[in-house]
Parts: structure tokens; sequence; C-alpha cells
């Protein structure tokens, strides 16, 4: 295990009904709130009344920012940051997903930055100070309700991109899983998608012996592939959307990543997917996994490969290449069934920029010297490729 740094400060408060909790967690940074929102799904189902008229009770001063896109825009931070400023605002409330929440980190950030808070992007360390944000989520998802990191879109030169620091993480976070009845079918796997992705991104490190990070993930993925299914089936299902949710939170505030090393390999190449042709996160994660794995199958990886299926997806192999290449197949097989396309022709995808888009992962990544099997243009291109057929396994 390597050495770290884990800090997890966020005040979590989960369950039914903890949202009455709200007020008080707000004007431990004052009363004036910018509120941010996507695209009126809380409108429709009733949680922005929920807190207007919370917040109203406690005379607190509300200035909205609404129609937060997925895959969030740079304009919308630029946007909030000048709201915050014309309303002397003391905290942020975001109220939605992981994009309403990215935003508001950026907004957060801008808060006290003079230049283009694109550069956050370009330098971490710009983004030191922050705005206070509180959260209540209302899909799981990315964790971003537990950690400091964020991701911003520059549709205009087509970069989807990652900022953070610790000064960004929330200070509180509502996790009510009645929150989460809502999402749609096509929400709730993606975001499912997203927690393994994250878990399993963390798993595949080249540090040996994390024996703690590791069997703490295992037992967040097994519980994602236990109540996801359920949830898609029972979606007002408050125990599938209860571990769903808390599984998420805990899928990426630093506990399973703290004391390993080396970058993440699927969601590099997943964001120019989503910057290019703006796609859900989740779901391209679901595609490129599969392809991901099957391309770095070799004899330094097979044995750590065959474990993740032994100990998440119930393959009973001994022999580790069998066993491997059964966790494969069963992962993709496990995506198949909840439904996801799993082409990239099904979501809108084709050969045109592949090469492109794979030089942009490696140039805005450490893909090819940090990831668990470095992978360069050539290797993303050949796992961009793979993820325009279906994959087809022999017994
Ligand atoms: O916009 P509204 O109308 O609210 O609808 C949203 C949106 O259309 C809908 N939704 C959310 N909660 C709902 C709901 N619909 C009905 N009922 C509810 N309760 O779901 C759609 C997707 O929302 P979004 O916030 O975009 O989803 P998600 O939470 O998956 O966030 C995705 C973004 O987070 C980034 C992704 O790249 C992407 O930009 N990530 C952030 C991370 C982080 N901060 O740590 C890490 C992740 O790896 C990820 O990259
Ligand atoms: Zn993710």
């Amino acid at each position: 295990m390597e050495n770290f740094d884990f800090q997890a400060p966020t005040n979590i408060l989960f369950g039914e009904g903890q949202l009455q909790h709200l007020p008080r967690l707000l004007q431990e940074h004052g009363q004036r709130v910018l509120l941010t929102y996507g695209g009126g799904s809380i409108k429709r189902n009733g949680l922005y009344d929920e807190v207007q008229t919370l917040l109203k009770n406690a005379n607190m001063t509300v200035i909205e920012l609404g129609g937060i896109d997925p895959n969030p825009r740079l304009e919308t931070v630029k946007e909030g940051a000048r709201l915050c400023h014309e309303h002397d605002i003391d905290v942020i409330l975001a109220v939605g997903g992981g994009s309403t929440i990215d935003c508001s980190k950026a907004i957060a950030a801008a808060y006290y930055y003079d230049g283009d808070p694109w550069d956050f992007t370009q330098k971490r360390e710009l983004a030191t100070k922050g705005l206070p944000i509180v959260t209540v989520l209302t899909l799981a998802a990315t964790g971003s309700e537990m950690n400091g990191g964020a991701v911003i879109s520059n549709m205009e030169t087509k970069e989807k991109l990652g900022m953070g620091g610790r000064a960004l993480i929330p200070k509180a976070s509502i996790l009510d899983p009645t929150n989460t009845f809502t999402v749609p079918r096509y929400q709730t796997m993606a975001g499912s998608a997203d927690i393994l992705s994250h878990l399993i991104e963390n798993y595949f490190s080249v540090t040996e012996h994390a024996a703690v990070q590791d069997h703490v993930a295992e037992g967040l993925m097994k519980t994602v592939l236990h109540y996801t299914p359920i949830a898609l089936e029972q979606p007002e299902h408050y125990d599938a959307r209860a571990n769903l949710m808390w599984a998420s939170s805990l899928a990426l505030n630093g506990l399973t990543g703290s004391g390993k090393k080396g970058s993440w390999s699927c969601h590099p190449m997943e964001h120019e997917l989503s910057a290019y042709y703006d796609i859900t996160h989740g779901i391209g994660l679901a595609i490129l996994t599969p392809r991901w794995l099957a391309h770095i199958l070799n004899a330094d990886t097979v044995e750590k490969i065959a474990a993740f299926g032994r100990a998440v997806l119930d393959v009973e192999w001994e022999e580790p290449w069998a066993a491997a290449r059964q966790t494969i197949q069963r992962l993709y097989e496990t995506f198949v069934a909840w439904g996801v396309p799993m082409t990239l022709g099904e979501v809108g995808i084709d050969r045109e920029y592949l090469e492109e888009m794979a030089e942009q992962a490696v140039k805005h990544s450490t893909l090819a010297t940090h990831a668990y099997v470095p992978l360069e243009v050539k290797d993303v291109q050949a796992i961009y490729e793979a993820c325009l057929t279906p994959m087809t396994f022999t017994e």
C-alpha cells in the first residue's frame, strides 16, 4: 500500500425526511443562497417546491440557476459566478445529480478567481478556495456529493476535463433515497455503471496488497450488482435506492482509491466520447469497460481480472485464464441484462472521430504512462474500434 492523506469531511444526512435539516445546514454559512438545478426533474417530482418552502420559512434569500445540462458547460459556470457576485451569495445549494453538483463546484471556485474558470482544468492548483456547497442528491452515480472533483465541458473546443480540490468538497449532502425514485431507467443503469466503474478503476491499480481498499470495493460492487436490477424493476424500492445511493458516495470519496497509485483508464477514454458526442457518462463507461479488460488481458493482469470475477461476478473457474475470460463475459452480459446499449453505434457514434478521440484521450490524461496497463493512442483506438460491434464469446 502507498502512503496517503485521506479526508472525507462531508456531513452526510442519509435517509427519508432528512430534507427538513436543510435550512440549518445552509445557515451555518449564511442566509443568501444560490440554488442550482438541472433541466427540470426537480420541478416535476416536487422536490423544488419542498426546498423553496423550507428556505422561505427560514427567511433565506434564494437566487436560482436552473437548466444545468448533463455534461455541464463552461458558460453556465461563468453565469453562476456572475450571479454569486451580483447577489452577494453566501452558500451554493446544488439540488440534482453529478452535473448540477459539478457545475456548482466550478462556480464556487470561479467566484474567487479573476481569470477564465476553464483555467482550473489546466492547473488544478488554481482551485484552492470556494464558496461553501451543500447538496441534495437526486441520482446515485458520480460520488460528487462527497468529493472535491468536477468535470466541465467546453463545447466550442470539444473538451470535457476534470478540475477540483479539497476546498470544493461539499460541506454537507442530504441523501434521501426517495429523491431517486423518479430517476428514469436509462439514468439508473448509467448511474450504476458509473459507480461500478469508479470502483473498477481503483481496483485495477499497480499497487499490490491494498487489501482493505480492494475488499471494500468488492463489497460495494456486489451491492451495486445486486440492487441495480431491483431498482430497474421497482423504481420505488427504498432499500435498492438506498444501497445504490450510499454506494455512489463511498465509491468515490477516497475510501477505495487512497493508498493506490496510477491513473484511471476508462474515464479518460469515456470523457472524449462525451466531449465529442455529448453521451451519458455511465453508458459510455459500460460500453468501454469490458472491451478495455479484454484489451489489457495478459500474463501480468490475468490473476487480478480473475480475482475480480471470483469476488464479484460469481466466477468459479480456478484456472486464471478461463476465470478472466468469464469475468469479462459476465460483466458484459450484466450490462446487456440491465438494457444498456452496448455498442457505440447505438449511442450515435461512428468511426469518424475514433482516431482523433484516441489522440485527445492520451493528450488529456496520463493513460500512456500511468494507467494500470499503459495505453497509447493505438490501444485506445483499438478499444474504441472494438466498441463498434457487439462482443462475442466462446465457452
Ligand atoms: O437535469 P434534470 O432535469 O434534473 O434531469 C437529470 C438529467 O437529465 C436526470 N435526473 C437526475 N435526478 C433525477 C433525474 N430525473 C428524474 N428524477 C431524478 N431524481 O438525470 C439526467 C442526468 O443527470 P446528471 O446530473 O447529468 O447525471 P450524473 O449524476 O450521472 O452526472 C454526470 C456528470 O458527472 C460527471 C460526468 O462526467 C457527467 O458530466 N462526473 C463527475 C464526477 C465527480 N464529480 O466526481 C465523477 C464521475 O466519474 C463523472 O465524470
Ligand atoms: Zn464516472
